[in-house]
């Protein structure tokens, strides 16, 4: 019985989202590393949305103050790598944390929930240090399985969610409003963000997998627009905050 990553690496549906991030994030974290020129021992580190799983556990051993936000509290002993969480609406708690707290920012698969992506963005870049780096991933409306899923009345998008996902807890609301290479490119660098870039990936399959139909149902959409990368169903995002950035002085 071939595997689901058998597949999809036959079909050519690679690198995955996890890789990718991993090395996006790597980069972030090294740059931070390299500027700390203070002496200072580990990173601080923010993941915004933080749900129960976060990419930034790799980082570990270079973290030394590991901050998770969410606008749920994660149940007792879920989220055992963070050193603190919090209950923030990153879309409207500018206060909760004070500027240039933060070496990196993660925010992965949240966007597309933001009732107010503008606001986080501009909240994500005030928290984060002058050359620190805010790297998102987030799904694109511009893949057509997307957008006519982002079409639905929001009673039959919840059922489909929760019928594609993993678990019913991690079927959130999707709003979509900040949701395509070109918005989220304009929306970041108005926040104030530079260095901003955005690479589009196949991963239906891999986010629908839960069962061999709807792991074939992705898959037939990762085909569809593996020609056209802009098209790809998942955006990963990084820029950076200038590093002569006075509003944080
Ligand atoms: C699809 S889950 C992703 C969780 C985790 N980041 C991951 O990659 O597995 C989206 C998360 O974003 C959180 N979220 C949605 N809107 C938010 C907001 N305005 N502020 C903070 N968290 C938010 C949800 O509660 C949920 O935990």
């Amino acid at each position: 019985m071939p595997t689901r990553e058998g597949i999809l690496a036959r079909c050519g549906i690679m690198p995955s989202v996890a890789t990718e991030l991993e090395i996006v994030l790597r980069s972030a974290v090294d740059d931070a590393e390299a500027m700390a020129a203070d002496g200072s021992t580990g990173l601080t580190v923010l993941d915004a949305g933080c749900g129960r799983s976060s990419a930034l556990q790799s980082f570990k051993p270079q973290i030394a103050r590991f901050v998770g936000i969410d606008i749920h509290e994660p149940a007792p002993g879920s989220v055992p790598y963070l050193d603190e969480f919090a209950v923030v609406d990153v879309c409207a708690d500018a206060g909760a944390f004070p500027p240039a707290t933060f070496d990196v920012v993660l925010s992965s698969f949240t966007v597309e929930h933001f009732a107010r992506p503008a606001a986080a963005f501009a909240n994500m870049a005030r928290w984060l240090r002058p050359g620190g780096s805010l790297v998102i991933t987030t799904v694109n409306r511009r893949h057509p399985f997307v957008a006519a899923y982002l079409g639905f009345p929001s009673g039959l998008r919840h059922r489909l969610q929760r019928a594609v996902k993993a678990t019913a807890a991690d079927a959130h609301p999707i709003v979509g409003i900040c949701n395509d290479p070109k918005a989220l490119h304009s929306a970041l660098e108005a926040a104030g963000f530079v260095d901003v870039k955005v690479e589009p990936i196949g991963h239906l399959a891999r986010a629908w997998g839960r069962t061999w139909p709807t792991f074939f149902v992705g898959l037939i959409g990762d085909l569809l627009s593996r020609g056209t990368p802009s098209r790809r169903s998942t955006l990963l995002v990084r820029g950076r905050v200038p590093i002569a950035d006075r509003r944080q002085a």
